[in-house]
């Protein structure tokens, strides 16, 4: 069990009729150049057949906010249900892909699949990232940067879902030079 993980909602299809959206929990950076994620899928899933046709997909990241979005598209299959309309989730234009982008997510990550491994009961998507597109809302105007925290990204730890916790450190910290107070 490698836990905690985010759960994003990953959004499918190239036409209006065949969008899809389904959750994912086994997904993550395989390599940052060139930029590459992953995301397992079983074969059973509405969206299997979909990204497998269309070789795109794109990973939406998850907020507090959309915990219930998450939730109910990982319960529910498009084959019964629109998602889009029954969750209020707006497709938007991707950049490169097909694929529809959610508008509602803080970080949209526009993917094409290179590789499909058909390790047992989850087949794994390797794909390289061709877009990326964040919401201004969390651009931070003092230091022009993209603010995640401010987004309260949504944790997945083994069966149920967390807001993230306090910050106890930062990338480096531990082995950081303590800078010394001047004597007066
Ligand atoms: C938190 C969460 C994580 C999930 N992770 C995965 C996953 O990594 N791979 C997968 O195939 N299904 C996963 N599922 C299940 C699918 O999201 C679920 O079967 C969904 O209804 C499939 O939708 P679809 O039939 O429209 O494609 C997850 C569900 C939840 C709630």
């Amino acid at each position: 069990m490698v836990y905690p993980l985010p759960a994003v909602l990953v959004s499918c299809g190239s036409t209006p009729e065949e969008y899809n959206i389904i959750t994912i929990a086994w997904t993550g950076t395989i390599s940052s150049d060139p930029p590459m994620c992953y995301i397992s899928v079983r074969p059973g899933r509405h969206s299997y057949e979909i990204i497998k046709r269309n070789l795109e997909f794109v990973i939406n990241l998850t907020t507090e906010k959309l915990a219930k979005q998450t939730d109910w598209c990982g319960c529910r299959s498009g084959s019964k249900y629109n998602k889009w309309e029954e969750m209020g989730l707006t497709p938007g234009e991707a950049k490169v892909v097909k694929a529809p982008i959610i508008m509602e997510a803080p970080v949209s990550i526009e993917c094409k699949v290179t590789k499909i491994i058909e390790l047992g009961v989850h087949h794994m998507f390797m794909a390289e990232v061709v877009n990326i597109r964040v919401d201004d809302e969390y651009m931070n105007p003092k230091t022009g940067k993209f603010d995640l925290d401010a987004a309260h990204p949504l944790v997945y730890n083994h069966g149920n879902y967390y807001q993230l916790g306090k910050k106890i450190g930062k990338f480096g910290f531990s082995v950081e030079k303590k800078t010394r107070k001047k004597k007066k």
